[in-house]
């Protein structure tokens, strides 16, 4: 796992100069103007894949010389070069200028005043097109893995409170009505089953993304004898794009990404509503440790759930750079334009905003979330929450369901109007609704005996929840 921080330089200031070196100069009468330079400079953000584009030209260079192209002494010279390079990088001590417009170009321009003629060499059979979408796909690579472990974490914290809370029943809803008594373990384990799935999506969105752009060039491929598998043997890529026209120009691996991304959010932004709702005092089914909230400056009483609430927003921000991405696609035409240049910015931040949202949500699930069982129980009575329950019961005496649906829904209105609960009523009473119903009913309108006849696969007895539990951690494993 490459945690995104590593594999990200310090952010830096770039300067600029008063000459403009653009790498194309000699076809132009007059450099850019200030404006347009500024415009079109994506050395801001893109200096982030820093280290993709060391790692890409590196493999690039040994291809090169792996195939006769390149000296095995300007091989070692841009070695050389690169690797101090990256050392100025990490060190912060690298001089970026936006008169160098993008990543690519403030290496280049540095390697060849480091080494000379091999630096200029380096970019033979190459162009920025295939160089910047290789570089996002290193990136992105590595930041999924982060996000992988991340998500496995947090599976972890799901599954170790599920197993505590696996007896613990509180009110099921629909429609935000109490429907039916579940388990609060197995509710937790609805968000196990959930981030199961993203992990699937960003495994699966990862196999796209690992495949190599690399030798497209700018867009018909190299006039040169290429070996395009040996560089992505040596980036770990696990094939090459197939076609140099589509390599350079497609960014569906991103959208693809930035889709799974929206729906990890989407996960925890419900996730962080039913905190808010359960944390608040009306509902008070859980607690959140106070290091999780803040205070009002003006009402004294308050503990605001600032972190789920955050969670929440933030989704908005997620969901907004698919919006951006897909748009950004739409109306291309084959093969590179500049439109592609604006990638980025929504991928890092979808990705940084991601990253910290799964590091905070890990911590609150792990050592922040405490259930209040009694708060829990009541409001699961209060709601006639076995009315379903009962209905069953009659079935099983074999009455239709139909009917047994209208009996009950008589038997909820008599105890509303009453003020009890349904287990509650004397048996006489009951009876009036059903002479099916006798003593016995008792044992089907606790809360307890709701819960434990829902003893399937996928149910909300506590045996399910623990054989969940196992299988989900063994899952963890594989
Ligand atoms: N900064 C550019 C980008 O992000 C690099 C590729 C530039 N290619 C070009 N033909 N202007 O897409």
């Amino acid at each position: 796992m490459i945690p995104v921080k590593s594999q990200t330089p310090p952010a830096a200031q770039p300067t600029s100069a008063t000459s403009a070196a653009g790498a194309w100069s000699g076809r132009f009468s007059e450099p850019v103007s200030e404006q347009v330079k500024i415009y079109t400079a994506s050395v801001n953000f893109d200096q982030r894949l820093a280290f993709a584009d060391i790692d890409g030209s590196l493999a690039h260079a040994r291809m090169l010389a792996h195939v006769g192209v390149l000296s095995a002494t300007d091989l070692q010279g841009i070695e050389r070069g690169l690797s101090q390079i990256r050392e100025e990088i990490a060190r912060g001590k690298f001089a970026w200028s936006i008169d160098l417009e993008d990543v690519h170009l403030n290496i280049e321009k540095r390697l060849t005043a480091l080494v000379g003629d091999a630096g200029k060499r380096l970019h033979t059979g190459r162009s920025r097109n295939d160089q910047v979408a290789t570089d996002i796909r290193l990136w992105l690579r590595g930041a999924i893995d982060h996000l992988l472990g991340q998500l496995r974490t947090l599976r972890g914290a799901f599954i170790d409170q599920a197993e505590k809370y696996a007896d613990v029943v509180m009110p099921g809803f629909t429609h935000l009505q109490v429907a039916q008594p579940v388990t609060f373990g197995h509710h937790l384990m609805a968000y196990e089953a959930m981030f199961a799935r993203d992990t699937e999506r960003l495994r699966d969105a990862r196999r796209r993304v690992n495949r190599m752009p690399l030798g497209a060039a700018a867009l018909a491929g190299s006039g040169y004898p290429v070996n395009r598998e040996y560089a992505a043997k040596l980036l770990g890529f696990e094939a090459i794009c197939p076609n140099s026209l589509d390599a350079v120009s497609d960014r569906d691996f991103a959208i693809e990404f930035s889709a799974a991304a929206t729906l990890i959010m989407v996960h925890l932004s419900r996730l962080s509503e039913e905190l808010v709702l359960w944390s608040s005092p009306r509902f008070g089914f859980i607690q959140i440790a106070d290091r999780f909230c803040t205070g009002s400056s003006i009402m004294p009483q308050k503990k605001n759930p600032d972190v789920p609430e955050l969670v929440r927003g933030k989704t908005g921000r997620v969901v907004g750079h698919l919006m951006g991405l897909i748009t950004l696609m739409k109306g291309q035409p084959l093969a590179y334009n500049k439109d592609n240049q604006e990638d980025k910015e929504p991928l890092f931040d979808t990705v940084d905003t991601l990253a910290a949202t799964l590091s905070i949500v890990i911590d609150l699930i792990a050592n922040g979330l405490t259930a209040v069982p009694e708060r829990m129980r009541a409001a699961a009575l209060e709601g006639y929450a076995t009315a379903t329950d009962l209905a069953d019961y009659l079935v099983r005496r074999g009455l239709p369901f139909r009917d047994a649906h209208e009996a009950v829904a008589r038997a909820v209105r008599e105890a509303e109007t009453r003020g009890v609960t349904l287990e509650a009523l004397p048996l006489d009473v009951l009876q009036q609704f059903s002479p099916l119903i006798k003593k016995d009913v008792f044992g089907v309108l606790t809360l307890e005996g709701s819960v434990a006849s829902r003893n399937h696969t996928g149910g909300t007895a506590p045996e399910q929840v623990k054989k969940a539990v196992k299988v989900a951690r063994a899952s963890l494993e594989g």
